[in-house]
């Protein structure tokens, strides 16, 4: 039999700069009644400048990782799912893998935009299932704050920074994340885009000069598809999983408009107590906002052992999906602090495989290996 995915460990991380929408409102011509009528936002995270995509998912990951009681190098798999990588390559996973030490696990970036942690989350728990690895690290880490055109007052009022991990691992018994939905529809890819910096448009004084390293979107298209895949997805999903609506305990949706969330939880007939909500103080995370509004659904009691669990997501691409899961919890016990040792370790170790690749280029350094 394969073997089931559970979430043994969750973490988040946050910057602790807060950016509300009056602060907003001394840059634009916006206001605090406005942004929350629309949107439920009341205010947002936003990195300090020596914060970045991969010291926040690090900082997620550690919190997951200690409540799982999980070392580093126990880890078969680390995916980060981001729209704001470190670099177009190499991956940010790879970073987070190197400080955190995590030697035996293959590492790679998804990009999914903000259903990224929906699909990340299904592609690690479909590797446990195969029983090809025994222990996975889903991270979903965002620094929006620095792809958003902070003139621009239809985008900037949105998005916030913040990180958000999953540690899961095989188990025999059944549990874990038991249904999952991945959709795309590429053809509503303009509707909410970086188009520079990439292949089709390499960066360049053009590129900056016209804007095209910011997000841009349409607001209201993408309004409206939202509401209609959000309810669609958590349907299906549902049915995978062979389950009924009321089987639901609480449905913790990919946080971007509070009335996008109202409206889909209406098409669904669940009411809003039993869904999670904390888009007033992150604003949209992007790929973050599952794992981060799962983090406090558990702090705030309303996630428990046994319960089922319905994550639903949507974004850029177009992509959205959803998956089920009964919720493992923690086992008894405390949480482990991640040894001060491992960490120096880790930072060792990378030192000493730094110094090792340049002793190596030193000795064959001389010989052109291809003639
Ligand atoms: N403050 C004040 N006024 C604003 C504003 C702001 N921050 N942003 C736009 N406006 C104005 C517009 O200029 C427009 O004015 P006009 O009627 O004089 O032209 C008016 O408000 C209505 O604009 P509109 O774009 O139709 O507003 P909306 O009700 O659609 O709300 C969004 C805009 C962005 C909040 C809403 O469309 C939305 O949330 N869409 C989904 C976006 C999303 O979730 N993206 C992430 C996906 S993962």
């Amino acid at each position: 039999m394969s073997p089931y995915a559970h979430i043994i460990g969750w973490g988040m991380a946050v910057p602790e700069q807060v950016l509300t929408n009056d602060d907003l409102a001394k840059r634009m011509e916006t206001s605090d009644e406005w942004i929350q009528s629309r949107t439920g936002i009341r205010e947002r995270r936003i990195a300090e400048s020596d914060q970045t995509t991969a010291s926040l998912a690090y900082g997620a990951a550690c919190e997951a990782l200690e409540m799982a009681r999980l070392k580093p190098t126990e880890l078969d798999l680390i995916i980060v799912s981001t729209s704001s990588p470190e670099f177009i390559f190499p991956a940010t996973a790879c970073l987070v893998q190197d400080r955190l030490g995590a030697r035996k696990a293959g590492a790679f970036d998804l990009l999914a935009a903000c259903t990224g942690f929906i699909f990340a989350l299904n592609m690690g728990t479909q590797a446990i299932r195969s029983g090809s690895i025994k222990n996975a690290l889903i991270i979903g880490a965002e620094t929006l704050s620095r792809l958003v055109d902070w003139s621009d007052r239809s985008t900037s009022i949105l998005f916030g920074d913040g990180a958000g991990a999953f540690v899961l691992q095989a188990s025999e018994e059944r549990g874990g994340v038991i249904s999952s939905v991945m959709r795309s529809d590429g053809s509503g890819g303009d509707l909410l885009c970086l188009p520079g910096g990439g292949s089709h448009a390499p960066a360049s004084l053009e590129t900056v000069a016209a804007g095209k390293h910011y997000i841009q979107m349409n607001g209201r298209e993408v309004f409206r598809f939202a509401t209609r895949v959000m309810t669609q997805a958590t349907q299906e999903a549902i049915g995978a999983a062979d389950l009924k609506m009321d089987d639901i305990q609480l449905v913790i949706p990919h946080q971007a408009n509070l009335r996008i969330i109202e409206a889909a939880l209406r098409g669904l007939s669940i009411p809003m107590d039993r869904c999670m909500v904390n888009i007033d103080r992150y604003g949209n995370t992007s790929t973050a906002s599952i794992p981060i509004a799962t983090y406090e659904a558990v702090k705030q009691g309303r996630l428990k052992a046994g319960d089922k669990v319905v994550f639903v997501g949507f974004g850029a691409g177009l992509t959205w999906g959803a998956a089920v899961a009964i919720w493992s919890g923690l086992e008894p016990g405390a949480r482990k602090p991640l040894p001060v040792g491992l960490r120096f370790y880790a930072r060792l170790r990378s030192f000493i495989r730094r110094i090792m690749r340049r002793i190596d280029a030193l000795i064959w350094g001389r010989h052109n290996p291809y003639t």
